[in-house]
């Protein structure tokens, strides 16, 4: 600690490093500095991939009881720092105390269920049945792609670091982790629990550093086999051109759409509808950020999300408020930019609207038509649209009309109807009667479009860092 602000260092070789340049991470709630960390240069990230390069060789062949055993004391030092972890998060990414706390408990169980798995990837065996060869006998186990390069966005910083940190740990590879700037501090003091658990030098590095300064460097290196990334749609795209030989996992941006039947149950469909769009602020890629309503219950659906909205609390991520500062002011000058596009060309505002600094409070603009961008931009805020329709199927062109295709739901209590659409949305996944939610974080996390590439999850995550490596017995028959 210098002047009262904290600063955190990378984590180069086993070693904390610092060099003397610094990024300020700004509190969103207050605009002031939450703390600092390195701005590291190519040159620095450069040695980092050298040494992942040299550790990973020596975690391959560490029998997995061991590693997990390393991993075991990380997380029971992460469990220790909880109150730490979440007050960090309180300060550099405005989310709530309880919602911060829920964070690290759904990150923990992550990790159990994750090393409880990876000892359950069992080598496949096969015998050489087929093309003339009877004489053979193959084992294929699971070896590690070798250095994988995990970068996580800012809104989720332990859950969506960790749940690519750990699957790719567990099974020998070793990691370079870029957390988001903003979320940096939650991500350094990360890296500082691996240390303090012993985690060999080199098999996991923590680089900091702005993307747009240093993204090129950290992508553009021969030595990474898989890229993780969660992020913007934007920088995920730039991502896979500026890759080399790497195999990509990106998890994108959505525009997630509920349609809602005339048949649904209103009341949950609307409780339902309010969570998914607004909690966090809205700065979940999962989040609701369309409504698609049939003519027949629109009257009758909407003032009950209205009276719900008008519930929310708007305040201070301390007060554990439902509706906390969005991350920073680019965010709600477009979502600023979204209404007025909207209502320019005739929507209406039922709700919100109203700002103060970084505070948006949470809006519902009615009546918007597909003319609008708002029917198609992420605004990653408290911001939901909502488009009436007549036909079922003029819903599902409009749900598949977007560049993404992250997940949907559908609101009925007609089966059929639930099942027949389900199986038309172009998107990973697809919640009847729920909203869209990545968790529990066991299942298969997909995007398609400009959603994704590759899966994650935790058997599909690790899997994504490993491949099958065969072993042929031959033999001469002899009796
Ligand atoms: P972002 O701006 O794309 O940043 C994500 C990460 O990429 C950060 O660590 C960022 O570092 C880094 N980065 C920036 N430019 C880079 C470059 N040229 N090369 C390599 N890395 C670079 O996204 P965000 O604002 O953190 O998160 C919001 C977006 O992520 C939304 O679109 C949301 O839907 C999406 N998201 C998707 C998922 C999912 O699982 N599908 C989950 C969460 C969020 P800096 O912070 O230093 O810029
Ligand atoms: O922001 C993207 C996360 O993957 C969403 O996770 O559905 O559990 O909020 P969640």
């Amino acid at each position: 600690m210098t002047n009262n602000i904290i600063k955190y260092q990378s984590l180069i070789n086993g070693e904390l490093y610092e060099n003397g340049n610094w990024i300020s991470v700004i509190n969103p709630t207050t605009n002031k500095i939450a703390g600092q960390v390195p701005a590291l240069t190519k040159v620095e990230i450069k040695k980092v991939y050298e040494s992942a390069k040299f550790a990973q060789k020596n975690w391959e062949q560490m029998p997995i009881l061991k590693r997990i055993s390393f991993l075991n004391s990380w997380k029971q030092l992460i469990i220790r720092d909880k109150l730490i972890l979440a007050e960090l998060m309180t300060n550099e990414i405005a989310k709530g105390t309880k919602a911060a706390y829920s964070e690290i408990d759904r990150t923990v169980e992550y990790i159990e269920y994750t090393l409880q798995e990876a000892l359950r990837l069992h080598p496949e065996s096969y015998t050489g049945d087929s093309w003339g060869s009877m004489n053979k006998l193959a084992v294929f186990e699971y070896v590690p792609k070798g250095i994988v390069l995990a970068i996580s966005p800012f809104n989720y910083p332990i859950n969506l670091s960790v749940s690519k940190i750990f699957p790719a740990l567990v099974t020998g590879n070793s990691v370079v982790f870029k957390p988001a700037t903003q979320g940096s501090l939650v991500g350094l003091h990360l890296a500082k629990l691996a240390k303090e658990a012993n985690i060999p030098n080199g098999v996991f590095n923590a680089i900091s550093g702005k993307g747009s300064e240093i993204g090129d460097s950290l992508v553009e290196n021969e030595a990474i086999n898989v890229i993780s990334f969660t992020g913007s749609a934007v920088v995920g795209n730039r991502i896979s051109q500026k890759s080399l030989k790497a195999d990509l996992i990106l998890e994108l941006g959505g525009k997630d759409p509920a349609i809602v039947l005339n048949d649904a149950d209103l009341e949950d469909t609307a409780t339902k509808i309010i969570k998914g769009a607004f909690s966090y602020s809205g700065q979940r890629c999962t989040a609701i950020k369309r409504v698609l309503v049939q003519r027949t219950i629109s009257s009758k659906l909407i003032p009950i999300l209205k009276e719900k909205v008008e519930k929310l609390t708007v305040g201070l991520p301390t007060d554990n408020c439902d509706i906390t500062p969005v991350i920073d002011q680019s965010t709600v000058d477009n979502a600023k930019k979204l209404i007025k596009d909207a209502l320019d060309k005739g929507a209406n505002c039922l709700v919100g609207n109203k700002f103060k600094e970084n505070l948006m409070w949470p809006t519902i603009i009615t009546d918007v038509t597909t003319k609008m961008n708002l029917a198609w931009e992420e605004p990653f805020a408290p911001l939901l649209p909502i488009i009436i329709f007549d036909e079922v199927k003029e819903a599902i062109n409009i749900a598949n009309d977007s560049q993404y295709g992250l997940q949907a739901s559908v609101f009925t209590t007609n089966i059929n109807s639930a099942m027949s659409i389900a199986k038309l949305l172009e998107v990973g996944s697809v919640n009847i009667n729920d909203q869209s939610q990545r968790g529990p974080d066991h299942f298969s996390f997909v995007g398609v479009k400009d959603s994704g590439l590759g899966v994650q999850g935790i058997r599909p995550s690790l899997l994504a860092f490993t491949r099958p490596k065969g072993i042929v017995i031959n033999w001469k028959t002899k009796i």
